[in-house]
Formats: structure tokens, C-alpha cells, sequence
């Protein structure tokens, strides 16, 4: 199954997309991960892309396309992806519709900013093996360390106040009109994501059988 997640920065795509993967057995294409990964190369290429991820603005759409086409020419992807993040604009939409055929888009909708300043400004993520807490509402059971492996927890550049109001605001005017988008095409199902994250994978889990 070729599934996209589409929703506003701190919905809940990455948590929850790790358990629907699991389910699935399917990989999980955040190419906000692969940019992050793409950053330890330290090269000039890498710098400029820091400098756009920490305002909250977008990778230019002809490298983003690129990148994702890199990664759906491997293997693991035979029996389907989750897409998390991807696309993001009208033009990427666009030219993957050139490249892929999709099964779903699922639509991650939370009624108000408020509760995503809180989710983003609190979020912590594993170093080691990239597993999202949250500091009051999914806390690691030892403060600073990864439940799973024992890794230490960090907080993104881009989660800080300024760049997440800034994320909000590209997310309006750039990846919004997807709603649009994929409404028309007859692939676009929303959720509720404003629920626990076991709430969240239910609806999904309905969407999918
Ligand atoms: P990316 O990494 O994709 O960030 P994002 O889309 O802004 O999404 P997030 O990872 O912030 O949120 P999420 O929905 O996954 O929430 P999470 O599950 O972590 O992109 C980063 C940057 O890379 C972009 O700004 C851009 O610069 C660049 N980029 C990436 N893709 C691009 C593209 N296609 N084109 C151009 N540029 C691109 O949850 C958030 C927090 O809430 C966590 O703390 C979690 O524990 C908590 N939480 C999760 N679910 C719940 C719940 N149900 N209830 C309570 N708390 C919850």
C-alpha cells in the first residue's frame, strides 16, 4: 500500500507513522529524516539546507523531487511506503504524480495552532533510533534518555518558538492547497489528530483494512 501523510508540522505523522509501518511492514519516506541525515555530511549543500530547515521554510521542489526518487529506487519499497512530508507543494504533487500512483492520502487535521506550538516546543527525539516523545504528553519514563535504547533525547533547531510559527505559516499558503489537490482526485480521507496517538492510529487502521 502507497500511502501519503499530509498535515500540518506536528500533527502526529511521524509518531503514528511509525506504528502503521510496523503494521504494514512497509517503510517509513520522511524526507525531513533525510534531510536531517543529509546535514551531518557538513558540506556547502548541507549548511544551506540547515539555514532553510531552521527558519521553517522548504528544500526547493526540483532536490526534494530528486531525493524522494532516490529513495523509492531501492528495494524495500516493493510492497509500499509511507510518505511523511512528501509532498509538501502543488509542484512536487505534481511531478511524483509523474512517477508513482498512490492508494491514499490521509489527512492529519488539528483545530488549533495552539496545540501544535505545544507539541512541537515540547517534542524530544532519540539520537540514536529517532523515537518521539513528548514532555508531558508521551514523557520518557527517565528524563533526557530514549525508553527504547537508551539513547539521548534532543530538541530540533526547527522546533524552536519563531520557527515553528514560521512552519505554520508555509504550511498554510504551500501545502494546504493539497487538501484541494488530492480532494479532487478522489484519494484524500481526513483524520482527527488532536486525539491520543492510539485514537489516531484507529482511524487510520479503519482506513486501511
Ligand atoms: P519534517 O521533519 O517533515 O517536519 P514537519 O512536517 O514539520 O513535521 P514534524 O516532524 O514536525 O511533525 P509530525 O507531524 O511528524 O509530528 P510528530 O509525530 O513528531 O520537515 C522538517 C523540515 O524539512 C521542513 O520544515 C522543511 O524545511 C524540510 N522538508 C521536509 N520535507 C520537505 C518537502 N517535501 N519539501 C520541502 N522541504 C521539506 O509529533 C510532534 C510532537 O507531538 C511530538 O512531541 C509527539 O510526541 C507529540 N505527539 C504526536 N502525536 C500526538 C498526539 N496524538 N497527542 C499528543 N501528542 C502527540
Amino acid at each position: 500500500m502507497k500511502l501519503i501523510f499530509l498535515g500540518p508540522p506536528g500533527a502526529g505523522k511521524g509518531t503514528v507513522a511509525a506504528d502503521v509501518c510496523k503494521k504494514l511492514n512497509i517503510p517509513q519516506i520522511s524526507t525531513g529524516d533525510i534531510f536531517r541525515e543529509l546535514l551531518k555530511s557538513g558540506t556547502p549543500q548541507a549548511n544551506e539546507i540547515k539555514s532553510i530547515i531552521d527558519k521553517g521554510e522548504l528544500i526547493p521542489d526540483e532536490m526534494t523531487v530528486q531525493i524522494v526518487k532516490n529513495r523509492l529506487s531501492k528495494d524495500d519499497v516493493k510492497d509500499g511506503y509511507i510518505l511523511d512530508g512528501f509532498p509538501r507543494t502543488i509542484p512536487q504533487a505534481e511531478a511524483f504524480d509523474k512517477i508513482e500512483k498512490i492508494d491514499l492520502v490521509i489527512n492529519f487535521t488539528v483545530p488549533d495552532d495552539s496545540i501544535i506550538i505545544k507539541r512541537l516546543t515540547e517534542r524530544r527525539i532519540c539520537k540514536k533510533c529517532g523515537a518521539i516523545y513528548h514532555l508531558t504528553n508521551i514523557p520518557p519514563k527517565t528524563e533526557g534518555k530514549c525508553d527504547k535504547c537508551g539513547g539521548d533525547l534532543y530538541t530540533r533547531g526547527d522546533d524552536e518558538v519563531d520557527a515553528v510559527k514560521n512552519r505554520l505559516i508555509v504550511y498554510k499558503s504551500q501545502t494546504a492547497p493539497l487538501i484541494a489537490y488530492y480532494t479532487e482526485k478522489g484519494l484524500l480521507k481526513d483524520i482527527d489528530a488532536s486525539v491520543n496517538p492510539k485514537d489516531t492510529f484507529k482511524q487510520i487502521e479503519k482506513l486501511i483494512d
